[in-house]
């Protein structure tokens, strides 16, 4: 019993960061879409750049991130993090799935240090949201890796 309420508290714990990040979110949306949008945008665009030109793509057109996909991104962004949030709590193993996509989403976009001078104010920041998010990822991993609650059963009663 008092490992069930465990679990649940700590998936509850878990999932409180997501859930209120997407309810935040919500809410900039339902204030100023055009100052949300414009936070995410140029992110974006940076990534797209620091990408092609990692993979040395600097003459192939650059993809245009308009607007318009910046908006779509962040509502995808919104979805992830309230279902999966939600989802986690009750459905651990689906949720930390939606959960882990965010995270491999949004980490290298939105927590870019590479992209400044090291040992700057502003690439302290970044790494180490940079790095919580990795942790955070490496749990959602863990998540889902464990065997479904019949098979654990089944374990504990074969050893
Ligand atoms: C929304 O944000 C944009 C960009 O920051 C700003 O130009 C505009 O005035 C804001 N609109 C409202 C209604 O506050």
């Amino acid at each position: 019993m008092l490992q069930v309420v465990t679990r649940f508290v700590g998936r509850v714990l878990f999932a409180f960061l997501f859930v209120s990040s997407g309810l935040s979110k919500t809410q900039g949306l339902f204030v100023n879409t055009t100052a949300m949008v414009s936070l995410l945008q140029p992110r974006i665009i940076k990534f797209v750049e620091t990408f092609m030109t990692f993979l040395h793509l600097k003459e192939v057109d650059q993809p245009e991130v308009t607007p318009a996909i910046a908006t779509y991104l962040l509502y995808a962004t919104i979805f992830l993090e309230l279902v999966g949030g939600v989802c986690f709590i009750f459905f651990p193993r689906a949720g930390s799935g939606l959960l882990a996509l965010y995270l491999l989403c949004v980490t290298p976009i939105m927590h870019d240090f590479y992209n400044h001078a090291p040992g700057s104010q502003a690439y302290v920041a970044e790494m180490i949201h940079f790095l919580k998010n990795v942790a955070l990822l490496g749990a959602t991993f863990f998540v889902m890796g464990t065997p479904p609650p019949q098979k654990r059963e089944k374990k504990l009663k074969a050893s």
